[in-house]
């Protein structure tokens, strides 16, 4: 069986430790290939709906990140088998004996609410963390909680806690969310497919992951239709069995690759990705200058031989442009000609990334939910603070294209959501090493 980075260490020190950081030397452009691993935030989903039946679900190309160790923890909590087999998992939720995702668990990763619905849908009851605040934004799950109570749970809160039981089941409804939401849309998704008669998701999210998840739940015995649209229709089952499915790749992932090739003027293979989920990046980085060639079903080719211009961008819901590669983006802008706007309409205080390129030499004006920046600037390596996961890999970007070295601290947030990335790049040609 492969080794996984986060297996319980033999030598009583993880792999990977919250006291990790990389040391960057910039400079070097990246060439070759780099494969894209399965999605994190389809896999969350896709764990947490193996609680929906007793019988044996097989996932695979399960990326091998912290989140997902998280959420395995947190089947096991519940009472699910779960073997790890290199990038297949394997959950086999016989009995759910504990349905609830304790606040150890939820504060170390807000997704552990994704198990909210596929609890109360299979044992009629769940107690739920409440998260608590984010690095960035509140981040609140109102919409999952005024959805489920639609579908008939009756909720309350103690002790920090949600409570939530259907002493008459579920049964289906017209769900019309005030606004988008991925996980709360997954959440209820995953609730309906057990509820009785029909349920409309009316203003649902339409993110890839979202389909992916409902490709699973139909392998399982689902009524889905219209998921990957902004109305999704689910005709309640009694009951869902085993499956087995492969997890679609990772759209942030290979994007956050697309634009390492771009800012350190590399010529880079980005395979098993599906370029259609990248079409909004894609077309800005285009504009900006960069050459981005589909080489095939599955793999771009870029390369940016020019001059980099600078592109203003606003954050959307997908198929816009992703929020979570708004601070790659970011970087790559430091290095454009011109003035770039970047407009974040999706978290309220997803910028604390600026502030330390700002210490790397960008110059950047933040203005509430804009931040205005003027390139090109000489970054230059200096130590700086990784503040969450995408935050993280904007400061990869840079110090790859600083002068001299960066150290970046709390690596431990990139390990949430891409795996072994230092090896990944070095295969590259980049220069980057951990250290403790
Ligand atoms: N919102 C509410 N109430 C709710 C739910 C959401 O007000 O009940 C607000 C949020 O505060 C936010 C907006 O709605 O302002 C959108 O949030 P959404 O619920 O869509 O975010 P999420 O489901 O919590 C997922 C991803 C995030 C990604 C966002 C937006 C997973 C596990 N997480 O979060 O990924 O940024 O959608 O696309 O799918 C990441 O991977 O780094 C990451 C943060």
């Amino acid at each position: 069986m492969p080794k996984r980075v986060f297996a319980p260490p033999e030598d009583g020190f993880p792999k990977r430790s919250r006291m990790d950081k990389f040391v960057i030397r910039g400079g070097a452009p990246l060439r070759g290939e780099i494969a894209v691993n399965g999605a994190k935030n389809s896999a969350l989903p896709a764990l947490a709906a193996c609680l929906l039946t007793e019988e044996p679900v097989i996932l695979h190309r399960i990326p091998d990140v912290r989140d997902i160790v998280t959420m395995e923890t947190l089947l096991r909590s519940t009472g699910a088998n779960v073997e790890v087999d290199g990038h297949t998992i394997r959950v086999e939720a016989r009995e759910v004996v504990r349905p609830e995702a304790p606040y150890e668990l939820v504060k170390t990763m807000r997704a552990s609410s994704l198990v909210l619905g596929p609890l109360v849908a299979r044992t009629g009851r769940a107690r739920v963390s409440l998260p608590g605040g984010c690095a960035i934004g509140a981040r609140p799950i109102n919409l999952h909680l005024a959805g489920l109570e639609q579908l008939g749970a009756r909720i309350r809160q103690e002790h920090g806690y949600i409570e939530a039981e259907t002493p008459n089941g579920l049964h289906g409804a017209l769900i019309t969310f005030d606004r988008i939401t991925v996980t709360g849309t997954e959440d209820l998704l995953m609730a309906a497919v057990l509820a009785e008669g029909e349920t409309v998701i009316e203003n649902a999210a339409q993110e890839p992951e979202v389909a992916d998840l409902a490709e699973l739940l139909t392998k399982m015995g689902a009524q889905i239709e219209g998921a990957g649209t902004s109305t999704i229709r689910v005709r309640g089952v009694p009951r869902l069995h085993g499956a087995e499915h492969t997890i679609i790749p990772d759209r942030i992932e290979a994007g956050t690759f697309l634009i390492a090739g771009a800012i350190t003027r590399g010529d880079l293979l980005v395979t098993r990705c599906v370029p259609e989920h990248l079409s909004a990046l894609i077309s800005k980085l285009r504009q900006a200058g960069v050459r981005i060639e589909e080489t095939g079903p599955d793999s771009l080719r870029v390369c940016a031989p020019g001059k980099l211009r600078s592109i203003d961008v606003t954050t959307e819901e997908y198929p816009g442009f992703a929020t979570d590669l708004q601070a790659q983006y970011m970087a790559l802008m430091t290095q454009a000609q011109g003035i770039s706007l970047i407009t974040e309409t999706i978290f309220e205080n997803r910028f604390m990334h600026a502030l330390e390129l700002m210490r790397m030499g960008a110059n950047i004006r933040l203005e509430g939910r804009q931040a205005i920046v003027a390139g090109p600037s000489q970054l230059t390596g200096a130590a700086v603070i990784a503040s969450d996961l995408r935050a993280s890999a904007s400061l990869v970007l840079a110090a790859l294209v600083a002068s001299g070295e960066t150290v970046i601290d709390r690596v431990y947030h990139i390990d949430r959501g891409y795996e072994k990335i230092e090896e990944r790049l070095q295969q590259v040609g980049a220069s980057i090493r951990r250290i403790r």
